[in-house]
């Protein structure tokens, strides 16, 4: 848990990120004043790194192994070559994963924080990925492309200031028969289910960083990092999705699978 960062199990990301959290207080404070947001590239020390290494454990074990496989006919797909766009990827270490277990198919990081793209480039440089993955700024609502097999999206569609317009453009961008992967915080869709320790992790998690990035955003719809599957759902809906349902989970994760 404290020394192998290969291990699923691997939690000192949490620790850093409760110290970016404690940081943040002052700013955040004063914008729940106005009613106002903190944009997520004005978070202090490097709440993005800390994010990144408290996911990337999970993203490792899980990704490849058991929540792409839990998509119907997605696997196949990216067997044979599909085009996939990983909308919000941070640090990029998501889409590497895939783009290493899918040598045939091509991934495009999306992120709207210039910096975290720079990091997602150096880290695909680091780790010698293949020319199958690139990184691009754009927002959920602006990426280009309107023919893609899969669009993901991992810790990232509640940061959103208008996740109903991002599902929207989402839905456009994916061919017939394409899938949306949403991977949201594990939350059940009351609050009092959620008083546990995961529940205590991410509503401090949400409230000094995701509910002030949404709100600094058009729209501000603050989902939260506790919004529960019943809330992701009608988000979905209201992008134009019809089929929605859990195709898996972690004691951290939800993982949601939306098509046409
Ligand atoms: C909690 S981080 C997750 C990053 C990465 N997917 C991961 O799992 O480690 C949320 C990400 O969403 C991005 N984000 C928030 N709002 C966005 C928007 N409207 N368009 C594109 N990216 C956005 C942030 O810049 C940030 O990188």
């Amino acid at each position: 848990m404290l020394v192998d960062e290969t291990s699923p199990y691997y939690v000192v990301g949490a620790f850093d990120c409760a110290a970016g959290y404690v940081e943040n207080r002052p700013k955040v404070q004063a914008a729940f004043r106005t009613g106002g947001g903190v944009a997520w590239g004005d978070q202090p020390g490097c709440v993005f790194c800390a994010i990144a290494r408290f996911f990337r454990p999970g993203y490792e074990a899980n990704i490849v192994e058991k929540w792409l496989p839990a998509l119907d006919g997605v696997v196949e797909k990216l067997k044979a070559g599909a085009r996939v766009a990983d909308v919000g990827c941070g640090h990029g270490f998501s889409t590497l994963i895939m783009a290493d277990a899918f040598p045939n198919s091509e991934f495009i990081g999306f992120d709207f924080h210039d910096a975290s793209i720079e990091e997602a480039r150096g880290h695909a440089k680091k780790h010698g990925a293949g020319d199958n993955v690139r990184f691009e700024v754009a927002t959920a609502k602006d990426f280009p492309g309107k023919d893609y097999d899969l669009v993901t999206c991992f810790d990232a569609l509640h940061d959103m200031g208008d996740p109903a317009g991002a599902a929207r453009h989402i839905h456009q961008a994916l061919k017939p028969g394409g899938a949306w992967m949403i991977v949201e915080p594990f939350a059940h869709d009351a609050l009092e289910q959620n008083i546990n320790p995961v529940g205590r992790l991410y509503y401090s998690a949400s409230t000094l960083v995701c509910v002030p990035t949404s709100l600094n955003q058009e729209v501000g719809t603050a989902l939260g990092a506790q919004a529960g599957e019943g809330r992701l759902r009608e988000v979905a809906k209201s992008g134009g999705f019809r089929q929605f349902r859990r195709a898996a989970e972690t004691p951290f994760n939800l993982i949601l699978e939306a098509r046409h």
